[in-house]
C-alpha cells in the first residue's frame, strides 16, 4: 500500500471584489450585522463579462498546484472536481477542466458533497493512489455561485455569505506510509437534504414549470441557517474527534486546523472547543465569505504560501455543509 500525499497547491479568486457597503446598497444589509453574525468583510464574485466559472476558475487554480508540484499536466493521472455550481447541469464540470488544461483522455470525477466536496474529494483520490492504480490525482474545487443567489432582501440571508473561487492540489504517491493522508473521514445525514439547497432544476418540473410559475423559488437556493448552524458545531467537533481518534492523537497534537469557512462564529466555536492558539486554526473567510466545496482547498494553498505548514505538521482539514454531508482529513505535512 502507498500513502497520498499533497506536493502542489494552487488558489484563484475573481478580480471583483464585493464589499458589505456594495450588499447593503442592493438589499436591507448591514456591514455590523455581516461582520458581527459571519465575520465577513467582503467576498469574490466571478465576473460573466470575462466569462469566468466554476471550470474555467478550477483549471487556473490547478494550472498552479500543477506547476507548484514540479509537474505539467501530461503527469496528472486523474481529476476529482467538486463543486455545487458546475457550468452546467450535466456534464459535470471535471470533463471542461480536463479539456481546459490540455489534458489526454484521462478519467474526470463529479463530487457533489457541497461544502464537505473538498473533504470527499480527497478521501477519493486517496484511495486510487493508496491502491497504486493512480500516481498523481489532481483535485480541485471551485464555485461560482454568486450567480445562483437571490441578491434581493428576500434572499440574503444567504447572499451575504457565499463567494467565488477555486483551489487545488495534486495529490500524489508516497512509500513513506506515515506522510500524507493518514486518515479521511465521511458521513452524511440526507433527512436533512432541504435544510440547504437548490431543489431545481428538477427533472419533475422542468423549466416550463419555472417560466409558467413567477412565485415558483425553487430556482433560489434555501437555507435554514440557525439548523445548520447548530448542526455544523457539532458536526465540525465529531469529525476532527473521529480522525484524531483513528491517529492516537490529542488536539495538542494539530498544528493547523484549517475548517470549511462557513461562519467565523464556527470556527472560533470549534477552535474554543479544542483549545487551539489563533495560530493553529486558518481563516480567511473574512476576505472571501463562504465559497463552498472551494473554501478549505483555498486556504490551504494561502496557508502553504504563507509557510504556515512545515514539514511534518499535523494539519487537519474538516467540513460541514449541504447534504447534510461533514467530514474530517488528517494529514502529516
Ligand atoms: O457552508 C455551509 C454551511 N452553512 C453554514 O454553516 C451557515 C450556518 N448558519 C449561519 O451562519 C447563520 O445562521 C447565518 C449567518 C446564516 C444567520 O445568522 P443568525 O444569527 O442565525 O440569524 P437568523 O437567521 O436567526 O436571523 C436573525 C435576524 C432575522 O431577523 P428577525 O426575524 O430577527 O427580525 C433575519 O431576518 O437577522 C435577519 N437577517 C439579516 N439582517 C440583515 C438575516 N440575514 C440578514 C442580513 N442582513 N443579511
Amino acid at each position: 500500500m502507498f500513502n497520498s500525499k499533497v506536493i502542489g497547491t494552487g488558489h484563484y479568486v475573481p478580480e471583483k471584489k464585493v464589499t458589505n457597503e456594495d450588499l447593503s446598497e442592493i438589499m436591507e444589509t448591514s456591514d455590523d450585522w455581516i461582520q458581527e453574525r459571519t465575520g465577513i468583510k467582503e467576498r469574490r464574485w466571478a465576473s460573466k463579462e470575462l466569462g469566468e466559472t466554476a471550470s474555467t476558475m478550477a483549471a487556473k487554480a490547478s494550472e498552479i498546484a500543477i506547476k507548484k508540484a514540479g509537474l505539467t499536466h501530461k503527469d496528472i493521472d486523474f481529476i476529482v472536481f467538486a463543486t455545487l455550481s458546475p457550468d452546467y447541469y450535466f456534464p459535470g464540470g471535471g470533463v471542461q477542466v480536463q479539456h481546459l488544461l490540455g489534458m489526454h483522455t484521462i478519467g474526470a470525477l463529479d463530487v457533489r458533497a457541497q461544502c464537505s466536496g473538498f473533504i470527499y474529494g480527497i478521501s477519493v483520490a486517496d484511495q486510487f493512489i493508496k491502491t497504486g492504480m493512480y500516481k498523481n490525482v489532481l483535485v480541485v474545487a471551485a464555485e461560482a455561485q454568486s450567480g445562483l443567489l437571490d441578491k434581493s432582501t428576500r434572499g440574503r440571508n444567504m447572499a451575504v455569505i457565499f463567494g467565488d473561487g477555486a483551489g487545488a492540489i495534486v495529490l500524489s504517491r508516497t512509500e513513506d506510509n506515515n506522510k500524507g493522508v493518514l486518515s479521511t473521514h465521511l458521513h452524511s445525514e440526507g433527512q436533512y437534504a432541504e435544510e440547504l439547497a437548490l431543489t431545481s432544476p428538477n427533472p419533475s418540473k422542468w423549466v416550463k414549470h419555472f417560466k409558467d410559475d413567477k412565485e415558483d423559488l425553487s430556482y433560489f437556493p434555501y437555507m435554514n441557517g440557525p439548523f445548520v448552524f447548530k448542526h455544523a458545531v457539532t458536526r465540525f467537533s465529531e469529525a476532527i474527534v473521529e480522525g484524531l481518534d483513528q491517529n492516537n492523537f490529542s488536539a495538542e497534537d494539530i498544528d493547523l486546523l484549517i475548517p470549511h469557512q462557513a461562519n467565523l462564529r464556527i470556527s472560533q466555536f470549534v477552535q474554543k472547543r479544542f483549545k487551539l492558539s489563533d495560530n493553529q486554526v486558518y481563516n480567511n473567510i473574512q476576505k472571501y465569505g463562504n465559497t463552498t466545496a472551494a473554501s478549505i482547498a483555498i486556504a490551504l494553498s494561502e496557508a502553504v504560501e504563507q509557510n504556515k505548514i512545515k514539514e511534518n505538521d499535523i494539519v487537519v482539514l474538516a467540513a460541514f455543509g449541504s447534504g447534510f454531508t461533514w467530514g474530517s482529513v488528517i494529514l502529516r505535512w
